[in-house]
């Protein structure tokens, strides 16, 4: 199983905070938004992820993330993401990096608090999605789905929801999402839909879900930023990664400041 984080797109409704950095870059009360989905595939025993960015910042990740896992047996691989054509073309640009392997996509702006090992370890073909109750669901891509976790149908934004179950993002995909990803048709905005994708495979009855626990932040707004970071604080989330994790941002902020002192 490969990673793939999402880190690239435009963050217009995070202006003006996304005109000078990437939103995955901006603070979650202690550390970059980023570390969050990071952690949340390397939590899951993951250890090959690939990182897509925006070309405006891709020095920014590099420089933060590059070295980061020397030596932790970790491997953080970059491309670039010219424009932002939609999130199911991650897998059409990630197609030499999973080498016909299944892989797990985290949207860079999503915090989890869940752990996904047991769903990545169970998985085995097609596709799986997971389902977070929220009290607003004509907000988000919906999903409805059997006591046996099979999914019955997805809408997008339903103005009469079918379910209180919102798709959060993070999805799990077998080999065949490349091919399942060329085969998309742009939506009326342009862009290769991951709803789009969630229905290939729910036509092709490959599709299941999980309900997560725990909270859940998609940090596009100013509101849910601030909330995120708020929750972080209180609920001590950056305490609670995996001690890898920590170990390395502690080496990184010494050898940071070790710099520092030598130029002064
Ligand atoms: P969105 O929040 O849908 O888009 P955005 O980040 O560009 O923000 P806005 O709508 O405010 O302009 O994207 C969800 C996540 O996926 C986010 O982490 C950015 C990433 N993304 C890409 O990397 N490439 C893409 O083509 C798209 C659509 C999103």
């Amino acid at each position: 199983m490969k990673g793939i984080i999402l880190a690239g797109g435009t963050g217009t409704r995070l202006l003006p905070l996304t005109a000078i950095t990437s939103k995955q870059l901006l603070p979650i009360y202690d550390r970059p938004l980023i570390f969050y989905p990071l952690n949340t595939l390397l939590k899951a025993g993951i250890k090959d992820i690939l990182v897509i960015v925006s070309p405006d910042h891709s020095g920014n990740f590099l420089n933060l993330l590059g070295s980061l896992f020397r030596g932790f047996g970790i491997n953080i691989s970059f491309i670039v993401q010219k424009s932002p054509r939609g999130v199911a073309e991650a897998f059409i640009l990630a197609e030499d990096f999973l080498d016909g392997e299944s892989s797990t996509l985290v949207l860079g702006d999503n915090i989890f608090e869940d752990d996904f090992t047991e769903a990545i370890q169970t998985f085995s073909e097609g596709g799986r999605i997971f389902a977070k109750e929220v009290p607003d669901p004509e907000r988000f891509g919906v999903v409805e789905f059997t006591s046996d976790h099979s999914v019955l149908s997805i809408e997008e934004k339903p103005e009469h929801p079918k379910s209180s179950f919102a798709i959060p993002g993070l999805y799990i995909f077998d080999h065949t999402v490349v091919d399942a990803a060329k085969s998309l048709l742009p939506s009326s905005r342009g862009e290769l839909e991951i709803t789009d994708l969630h229905r290939y495979y729910l036509e092709k009855r490959s599709l299941d879900v999980r309900v997560i626990d725990g909270a859940w932040f998609d940090t596009g707004t100013h509101e849910s930023l601030f909330l995120a970071s708020a929750y972080a604080r209180e609920h001590r989330l950056g305490e609670r990664f995996h001690p890898m994790v920590n170990d390395a941002l502690r080496e990184f902020n010494m050898e940071f400041k070790k710099i520092v002192s030598l130029k002064k």
